[in-house]
């Protein structure tokens, strides 16, 4: 299904009002502007590619034909709707006339990454032809340009591009992905990493991974400094460093429609972990620690247990009862929608000072950054997110009351999709 009225408006809450005090804390003054944005699949049911769900996403495919988008996109390689995810092709490298195919676009990017690549297509893909929509923003506050209504219309018709045949992206979220045993480590691997890191990673995180790039200032959630090295998406606790296997892991996965940091699933496992290697050579910490396939933490049986299968009810009453008695709503909205920075009881920031948004969406797979697969939300729930989502590994007793609670939070995502 479509992402509810009230998750769009919860994501042009996070994507609009933080960029003002954003702005102003990291790589020097960023700028802030309003992203208005209609959200993925605003408002009635997505249903695809031709039959489109809500006006925005007409009004959008309009634009789409009055830009002359289709003269370098087809939209023909939409998902299979039976069998197993057939991601769509990788992203073209190198970059050649021919846009890609968007039959399976929907979802696959944020907005916020949509918006970037549309006002400077070359800055986020270096060496891209595609003509940059410039007429589709508007000068906003400080200088960071704003998205008019076209191309927020245009943003939700793309965000609506095959997904009424499949959602493909919420099953691939879903699905927590294979981290590969590593190779040796040495100088050559680190330069392989330092090529690929140039041509695929620079744009946002800055060459010397300051998370300063040239896209950096037209981003609403900041891209990571990898110098600093302070992890979100982990399975270790608090300030520990990440497990290589993270790494890999949200490389592997990007995060989703939360933030526009891209999947990397369709680069060969070699090269992803070429590109962890010359992501921890940034850290002091991290430099020369060499590259470890991690031990699945949290420990525990990481198997689906019958809750997660068939929703079974007593689990997902016991889970109810302890999101209410640990105090979960209180951050992330008694639906689990999520609440902006200012909704929240605190004031939010990163171990930078940077702000932290929001605490969220949990109810739709391609909303959750840091993964939707049952591991992803017990390694969240356990050893916490960054310096703002609390550890609840000692408060839970035990491993009925684990499965219990990530089954509840499970639950809050839409129904499955597809066949
Ligand atoms: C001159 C050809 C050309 C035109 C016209 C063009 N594009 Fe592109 N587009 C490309 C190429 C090449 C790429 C791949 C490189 C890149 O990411 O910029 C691309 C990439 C994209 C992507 C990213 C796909 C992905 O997920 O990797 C989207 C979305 C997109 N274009 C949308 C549009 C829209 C919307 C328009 C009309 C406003 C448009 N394009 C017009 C050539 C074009
Ligand atoms: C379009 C911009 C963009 C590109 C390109 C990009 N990233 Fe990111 N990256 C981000 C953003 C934004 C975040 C912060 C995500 C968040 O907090 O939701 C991030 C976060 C990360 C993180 C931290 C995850 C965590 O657990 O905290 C790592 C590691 C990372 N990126 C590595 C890379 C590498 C390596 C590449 C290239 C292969 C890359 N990124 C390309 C935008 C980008
Ligand atoms: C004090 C406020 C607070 C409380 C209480 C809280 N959270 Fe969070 N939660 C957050 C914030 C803020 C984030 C995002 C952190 C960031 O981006 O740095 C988050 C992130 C998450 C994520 C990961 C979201 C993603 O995008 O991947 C999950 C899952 C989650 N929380 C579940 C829970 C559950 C379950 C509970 C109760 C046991 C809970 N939270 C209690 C504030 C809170």
């Amino acid at each position: 299904m479509a992402l509810a009225p009230e998750t769009s408006r919860f994501l042009r809450r996070i994507l609009s009002v933080p960029l003002l005090v954003l702005g102003a804390l990291a790589c020097g003054d960023r700028g802030a502007g309003g992203r208005e944005s209609t959200g993925p699949g605003a408002g009635g049911p997505a249903v695809g590619a031709t039959l489109l769900g809500s006006d925005s996403e007409r009004s959008g495919a309009a634009v789409y034909e009055r830009e002359n988008c289709a003269r370098c996109h087809s939209q023909l390689d939409g998902p299979a709707v039976t069998g197993p995810v057939r991601l769509p092709l990788p992203q073209g490298r190198p970059v050649s006339r021919v846009g890609p195919d968007l039959g399976a676009e929907g979802h696959r990017r944020s907005d916020d990454w949509q918006y970037a690549h549309l006002y400077a297509p070359s800055a986020i893909t270096p060496g891209s032809p595609m003509p940059a929509s410039r007429s589709l923003f508007r000068p906003g506050a400080h200088g960071r340009p704003e998205p008019t209504v076209e191309a927020a219309d245009l943003v939700a018709y793309l965000q609506a591009l095959g997904r009424g045949r499949r959602d493909v992206w919420a099953e691939f979220r879903r699905s927590e992905p294979e981290v590969a045993p590593p190779p040796a480590t040495g100088r050559a691997l680190l330069e392989r990493g330092t090529l690929l890191y140039a041509e695929l990673c620079a744009s946002c995180h800055g060459l010397s991974g300051d998370g300063c790039g040239e896209v950096a200032p037209l981003l609403a959630i900041p891209p990571r400094d990898l110098t600093a090295a302070h992890y979100r998406f982990k399975s270790t606790p608090g300030g520990e460093p990440p497990e290589d296997g993270d790494l890999y892991r949200i490389l592997t996965l990007g995060t989703g429609l939360g933030s526009s940091m891209p999947a990397f699933y369709w680069l060969p496992p070699e090269d992803r972990w070429a590109l962890v290697s010359r992501v921890k050579d940034f850290s002091p910490r991290l430099r020369e620690t060499g590259l470890l396939a991690s031990a699945a933490r949290p420990e525990g049986p990481g198997a689906e247990g019958p809750a997660e299968q068939g929703g079974e009810a007593g689990a997902l009453a016991r889970g109810r009862r302890l999101w209410g008695d640990l105090g979960c709503a209180g951050c992330h909205g008694a639906e689990g929608r999520g609440m902006a920075r200012e909704e929240g009881p605190f004031v939010w920031a990163d171990p930078d000072g940077a702000a932290v948004p929001g605490s969220g969406d949990l109810t739709h797979a391609c909303a959750l950054r840091g993964g939707a697969s049952p591991r992803a939300i017990e390694r969240a729930i356990v050893v916490g997110v960054g310096l703002m989502m609390p550890a609840y590994g000692d408060a839970l007793e035990g491993e009925e009351d684990r499965r219990a609670l990530r089954a509840f939070v499970l639950a809050l995502q839409d129904a499955p999709e597809g066949p």
